[in-house]
């Protein structure tokens, strides 16, 4: 299986950072094949709803970054958001590459699974409660099955999050999607 990660945190050896590495590692353990995009170290221009990627043949009037994602998100049989939770929500790297999935709308749908990996410092989900939501809403829209989520609740750094299941249960996921 082919499967595209994105993820947003631009702390390289933090706690998303762990959980993307632990499902990469049950993935390929797996056979399966994981293209990674840092969207924190990448330049991914916000949609600004100029509608010429819909109206025009000329596509994104962004050529940066996303141009990468775009052929791996394509050809993706799975699609993997590794977020921390900013303000109740995926953090705003992440969102930036979701919002140009526009661009790629009509050959976006169904025949996809997806996967959300989150981490949050609070000890209850409702700091996760936004994200959940949306990532459900996305998923129903572009119709991708969801295949798992791991949610690192009080989970504020890595020694919070090594004391957790956490990084075990990103590892069985990827080994089992
Ligand atoms: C701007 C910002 C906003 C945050 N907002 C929340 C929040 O709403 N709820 C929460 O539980 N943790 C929040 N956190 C904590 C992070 O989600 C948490 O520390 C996470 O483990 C960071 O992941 P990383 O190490 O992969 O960057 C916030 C952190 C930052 C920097």
């Amino acid at each position: 299986m082919k499967i595209l990660m994105i993820t947003g945190s631009a702390h390289k050896n933090g706690t998303t950072a762990m959980l993307a590495s632990e499902f990469i590692k049950g993935a390929e353990e797996a056979g399966h094949e994981v293209y990674r995009f840092d969207a924190a170290f990448k330049n991914v221009h916000p949609c600004i709803a100029c509608e010429k990627c819909h109206n025009t043949d000329a596509g994104c009037v962004f050529q940066d970054d996303m141009n990468e994602v775009n052929t791996q998100l394509l050809a993706a049989d799975a699609v993997v958001f590794v977020s921390p939770i900013y303000y109740y929500d995926i953090n705003a790297q992440v969102k930036a590459v979701i919002d140009r999935f526009y661009a790629n709308d009509s050959a976006l749908h169904g025949h996809k699974k997806a996967v959300l990996i989150l981490a949050m410092a609070d000890d209850t989900m409702e700091s996760a409660d936004g994200a959940i939501v949306s990532f459900k809403g996305m998923t129903k829209f572009l119709d991708w099955e969801i295949a798992g989520t791991v949610v690192g609740v009080e989970c504020a750094d890595v020694d919070a999050l090594q004391k957790t299941d956490y990084p075990a249960q990103a590892y069985e996921l990827g080994k089992n999607l």
